[in-house]
């Protein structure tokens, strides 16, 4: 486990095995220098300490990016989370962690974990505070219900055709689910025209535009299969992402963007709604046409902004003050967004180094106030 610490942590991992259950689990607390670790707790039969790990760092950058003051953590429980003993597990996991939690971490919502799961962990610590991601009849929010991380997904939009001053007002998204729909509306309303969308069934295409709230309504209906009954030209999967557009959306899946492709990119500006959809050949090939690509962990950010809501209001007996949530992603991406693409443009680098750089900064600046850097 020693191989995982660096200059940035991880400050503490625990490991716990739980012989009756069968469950095992682990928390890494990587850097708490900005503020107490959190980051959502996953379950999966195959989880390894390295992915959570490497999830906990990847959450001390995105809290320092959006400069909000939390710290990168993370856990993991090594279980099938369709198994009818996952109860067992979840309590098991939570009692073994309760001299962390919640001092040290709070338990959030990832992969196999849902509502209800943050509600049996709070009960097993018998706190209300040691998870977010708890139902709303329990005072938390439906973050994917309000559509946050989309929303936030069109305000990185709409800042950065500002600063490039962009006037093409098309745009493409590839992905019409949690993040994809939500962009799509909030979009509209900003008045971009969406002239295609997608989802693993397909792609619709209208040069024009196509009726977002009649794509909203046929998701209700249809789920990914709205694309067979939409108005518009039907294409295959991944033909939007190479269609005449002013902004793209890649709101899907990882790695949509490669050295094989990104030459026929014909949008102008590529905004990251999914994680990792570009890599790095596929940035440096945009950007040599002058395409600027808005990073995912600054343009998705929306999901974890929300989630500073939850933790600052989970022992709140008003609940999570859910009409705050909205405006303040709107002015935090917006800003984000901004500084972004000004230090990229500044340091002449790409937004990704830019971003990236500028977290590194942070988190390292913190720890010198705290006294943490070793003496030089
Ligand atoms: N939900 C969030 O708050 C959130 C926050 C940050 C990042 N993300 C990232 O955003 C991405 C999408 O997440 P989501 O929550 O919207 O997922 P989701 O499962 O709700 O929706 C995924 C959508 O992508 C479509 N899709 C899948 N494969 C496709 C393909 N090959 N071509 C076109 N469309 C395809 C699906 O049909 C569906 O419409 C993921 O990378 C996720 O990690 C999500």
């Amino acid at each position: 486990m020693f191989e995982l610490m660096d200059e940035w942590g991880p400050e503490k991992v625990v490991t716990v095995n739980h012989q009756r259950s069968g469950m095992q689990g682990v928390l890494v607390i990587d850097n708490t220098a900005r503020g107490p670790g959190k980051g959502g707790t996953r379950m999966r039969a195959d989880l390894t300490v390295q992915e959570v790990a490497r999830l906990a760092r990847v959450m001390t950058w995105k809290w320092a990016a959006v400069d909000l003051y939390q710290g990168g953590a993370k856990a993991g429980i090594r279980f099938d989370p369709a198994s009818p003993r996952k109860e067992e597990a979840l309590r098991a996991f939570a009692r073994m962690l309760r001299n962390e939690v919640p001092s040290e971490y709070v338990f959030g919502l990832d992969m196999g974990l849902a509502e209800q799961d943050a509600a049996i962990l709070c009960d097993e610590l018998g706190d209300r505070g040691a998870a977010t991601g708890t139902p709303a009849a329990l005072g938390g929010v439906a973050y994917d219900a309000l559509g946050v991380t989309g929303h936030g997904v069109a305000e990185a939009v709409d800042a950065a055709t500002t600063h490039c001053e962009l006037d093409d007002r098309r745009v493409v998204i590839q992905g019409f689910g949690a993040v994809g729909h939500a962009t799509a509306r909030r979009l509209d309303e900003l008045g971009y025209r969406v002239v295609a969308v997608s989802t693993a069934a397909g792609a619709v295409h209208a040069p024009d535009g196509l009726d977002v709230a009649e794509l909203l309504a046929l998701r209700e209906e249809h789920g990914d299969a709205l694309v067979d009954h939409a108005s518009g030209t039907r294409l295959e999967a991944g033909q939007e992402l190479m269609l005449e557009t002013g902004v793209l959306v890649p709101a899907a899946q990882q790695g949509v963007l490669h050295a094989g492709n990104a030459d026929d990119v014909r949008a102008r500006l590529v905004v990251e709604g999914a994680n990792l959809p570009t890599d790095e050949a596929a940035r440096q090939q945009l950007a040599a046409r002058g395409v600027t690509v808005v990073p995912d962990f600054i343009a998705n950010a929306g999901g974890i902004i929300a989630a500073a809501f939850g933790m600052r209001d989970r022992y709140s007996p008003f609940g999570v003050e859910v009409e705050q949530i909205i405006p303040t992603v709107t002015e935090r991406m917006r800003a984000n967004t901004r500084t972004v693409l000004e230090t990229a443009e500044r340091s002449d680098t790409l937004p990704h180094a830019a971003a990236g750089a500028l977290a590194r900064e942070r988190v390292r600046e913190a720890m010198r106030l705290r006294g943490q850097l070793p003496p030089t």
